[in-house]
């Protein structure tokens, strides 16, 4: 049985070896923790460099006498050596992987015992992903759970469950002795069981599949027959298969459409309990659309795949490393780290590809025969990858993932596959796109998120259209802070496609308007008349997945928008079939005049060629139009300047109907829109916290990126703000966490700026 031991630790920013005797006092804590707590911009990596501690006491009751006993650590980033009772009983050099110690021969029963940790949080060379320069903080801390891990003498150490096709699942069990192992429906119905001490095959021919719109799941209970010390095992009939063609789940051709995430949140670093791992994928699957994830560059939080495996995202999952190679010492690290991932990992139906090369390092045959090698033993149901910058490098993988950052705005949006990998029989896919290739704030100007966002179209749509993409992650799913070496100067790098808070940006939409079920609608620019030079709007761009849109100037409906990518359309003109509806031309007149005016708007004057010159000058003479009347019709359809402020719609429809509006105007109202990843928290084996996004809109939904005003988030009731009480609404748009504080009641968070009426939102505290 796990028991959490995530509370009455105590913690020292500097290891001392009283300290882990248990002399003195030191910071109470609860975990996950965070070495340092960081700012959302210029954060310093060195904050959270040190040789930490952590202690706590545990009691053991005599019940536990005749039982073996654990500790589990989750997360200990990066170097940890745990004692207990002042014994040294190991060490663990990996800050991305689970760790078990036995303690069974140290613990003194009903007596206080005390653990230990000295946790070197440095980026220490000797181990990955540490050696050279770095793309992203690496934080430190015991930021996942600690368990008190109670079994039976006779053990089941180890289950592993495979299921070679749709209604078969084959069950490989490690124990000390003879067990029952049986297959559960998810309600807890027992479908079959069979006694063995290593292995069992069941065939279940009503099994229902487990897929992305259907994830569903079923139990493996293993019991030890002897002692009763048991193991539950969440599992999916599931079949994952690359090809040459592509990726095929339960023998469909399924693209996987993702996005790379990292697994860091403003202030806190790793340190995120539960909620907040399982409200990403949440927003993965149903505010992006995506299909699969890239746990870029480490295995993430059990809780965060145990989502995927809940919600039917698939995962690309890697071990820690970026570019670099160390020596010998870290290799094998690096082939411990393989291990410790498959074996932690191999359970989870949404995992269908082990990453087993370090991030974009270069060729190391030997390295990477070994890990390819402990992948397959230790998991023969999955393919291995491993992600590359460079082109047709050794395969010795299953897939060839390459970071493809060919794509600079006009050319095209991929590489073909014959070009990147050196194997056409082997499949292929793009693990990075975009990125460091336009870095794009979410206070930056419009233009610049409007070609982020059709930058991000391109690639998804050229790897949808090869044919021989078996999908595509783009870079990355939210802003995260890094080291100096990368980033805008500040220690951010602003490649999401969401902000830190996972506050949306135009580019999202790319992402969520690929899915069919629900309506998206992104309008890519302002059209307000000072976005623009000379008052002319420019190129416009909406992000949909609606058949068609329509383009309404005060009411007067304009044109139809055309197609552009899937999930793109562009505006041709904004004087469409104004000129006949609203100024009575004829077809013929209005069809030139409206040439004229799309011409001079786009070319601006001194651009016009002489055949514009030609067809201007003969427009004017064939409808006697003069000099005067030739400026009103610029001004009122092409410089806006001078006349009454536009109303701007786009409808969406689709069969016939208008699904999604949106409309463009300057605003005259602002309010706040304050959105709680959830309002009911829960003090579990550890502290809750709740995610809180907020973004300033205007009277239409829309963020208004311009009101970049001080947010304050007043908090009353047992409960307290990560982070500043005072935030900036970058881009319009910032965000808060709220963390239990272990005692029940209700809590009420106020959101307010100077101008706008503020929000509140109520939470409820169960502890
Ligand atoms: C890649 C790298 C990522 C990130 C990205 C930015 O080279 O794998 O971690 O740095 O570039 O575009």
């Amino acid at each position: 049985m796990m028991t959490g031991l995530c509370n009455g630790w105590e913690f020292t920013q500097e290891w001392t070896e009283a300290f882990g005797r248990g002399e003195g006092t030191a910071e109470a804590v609860r975990l996950p923790h965070t070495a340092a707590e960081m700012p959302l911009h210029y954060g310093d990596h060195k904050a959270y460099q040190m040789v930490c501690g952590y202690r706590r006491t545990i009691t053991a009751d005599e019940t536990m006498r005749s039982k073996r006993l654990f500790l589990q650590f989750d997360g200990a980033a990066h170097i940890a050596t745990v004692y207990f009772n002042g014994t040294e009983l190991a060490t663990h050099r990996c800050g991305y992987t689970a760790f078990r110690v036995e303690i069974t021969d140290h613990v003194r029963f009903g007596q206080e015992n005390r653990i230990a940790v000295r946790l070197d949080t440095t980026e220490n060379p000797e181990i990955p992903p540490f050696g050279y320069v770095i793309d992203y903080l690496t934080y430190g801390g015991l930021y996942r759970e600690v368990w008190l891990d109670v079994r039976g003498q006779e053990m089941v150490s180890d289950v592993f469950v495979t299921t070679p096709d749709l209604t078969t699942v084959c069950v490989r069990v490690t124990a000390d002795s003879e067990c029952r192992v049986e297959i559960l429906s998810e309600t807890g119905e027992i479908l079959d069981a069979q006694n063995t001490t290593e292995a069992a095959e069941f065939s279940i021919p009503d099994a229902l599949p487990w897929s992305i719109d259907a994830p569903n799941r079923y139990l493996c209970r293993v019991t030890n027959r002897s002692s009763g010390d048991q193991v539950e095992v969440k599992f999916g009939f599931r079949t994952a298969e690359f090809k040459a063609d592509g990726f095929y789940l339960n023998g469909e051709k399924t693209f996987l459409r993702g996005l790379n995430r990292h697994q860091c949140y403003p202030y806190v670093g790793y340190a995120a309990p539960e909620a907040l791992q399982r409200e990403d994928a949440r927003i993965l699957k149903y505010e992006l659309g995506c299909t699969a994830v890239r746990t870029s560059h480490y295995p993430q939080s059990h809780y965060f795949i145990d989502e995927c495996d809940r919600l039917g995202l698939l995962v690309f999952t890697e071990i820690p490393g970026w570019q670099h190679l160390g020596d010998e010492g870290w290799k094998e690290q690096a082939c411990e780290n393989v291990k410790e991932m498959v074996t932690q990992y191999r359970n989870h139906p949404s995992i269908i590809l082990w990453g087993v090369r370090i991030n974009e390092s270069i060729d190391d045959d030997a390295l990477y025969r070994r890990t390819n090698a402990i992948a397959r033993s230790l998991d023969p149901s999955r393919a291995t990858s491993g992600v590359r910058y460079l082109q047709k490098s050794s395969l010795l993988e299953d897939v060839y993932a390459y970071n493809d950052f060919s794509h600079t705005g006009s050319n095209a949006g991929a590489m073909a596959k014959k070009a990147v990998t050196p194997n056409k029989n082997k499949s292929y896919l793009i693990s990075e796109h975009n990125g460091h290739m336009f870095p794009t704030k979410a206070f930056d100007p419009w233009q610049k998120r409007q070609e982020h966002a059709l930058r991000h179209a391109k690639v998804l749509d050229a790897a949808v259209r090869s044919g021989e993409h078996a999908g595509c992650f783009g870079w990355c799913m939210f802003d995260y802070p890094t080291h100096k070496d990368f980033g805008s100067g500040d220690r951010v790098c602003y490649h999401g496609v969401m902000d830190a808070f996972r506050n949306p940006k135009l580019a999202a939409a790319v992402y969520a308007s690929q899915k069919a079920d629900t309506p998206v609608l992104e309008v890519g620019c302002p059209m307000d008349i000072g976005d623009y030079a000379g008052g002319n709007i420019g190129d416009i761009y909406v992000f949909t997945n609606a058949e068609e849109v329509c383009l309404y100037k005060n009411g007067n409906f304009v044109s139809k928008l055309v197609s552009h990518s899937p999930g793109v359309m562009k505006v041709e003109d904004t004087v469409g079939c104004l000129l006949e509806t609203q100024e009575s031309f004829s077809p013929k007149k209005a069809q030139l005049l409206r040439k004229c005016l799309v011409t001079l708007g786009k070319k601006g004057v001194i651009g016009l060629s002489p055949a514009d010159y030609i067809r201007m000058g003969w427009a004017m003479v064939r409808y006697k139009i003069t000099m005067d009347e030739a400026v009103q019709l610029y001004g009122k359809y092409i410089g806006n300047w001078g006349g009454e402020a536009t109303v701007w719609r786009f409808d969406a429809q689709s069969k016939g109907e208008v699904v999604a509006s949106a409309t463009r105007c300057p605003s005259a109202a602002l309010h706040l829109e304050v959105k709680a990843s959830h309002t009911v928290l829960n003090e579990g084996c550890s502290y809750d916290i709740a995610a809180v996004r907020v973004r300033i809109l205007d009277e239409f939904g829309n963020t208004a990126s311009y009101a970049q005003l001080p947010v304050r988030f007043k908090l009353e009731g047992p409960a307290r703000l990560v982070g500043p009480e005072i935030a900036t609404a970058e881009g319009g748009m910032c965000g808060t966490y709220i963390r239990t504080t272990g005692i029940a009641g209700e809590v009420k968070l106020t959101v307010s700026t100077g101008q706008i009426p503020p929000v509140t939102v109520h939470f409820t505290v169960n502890a």
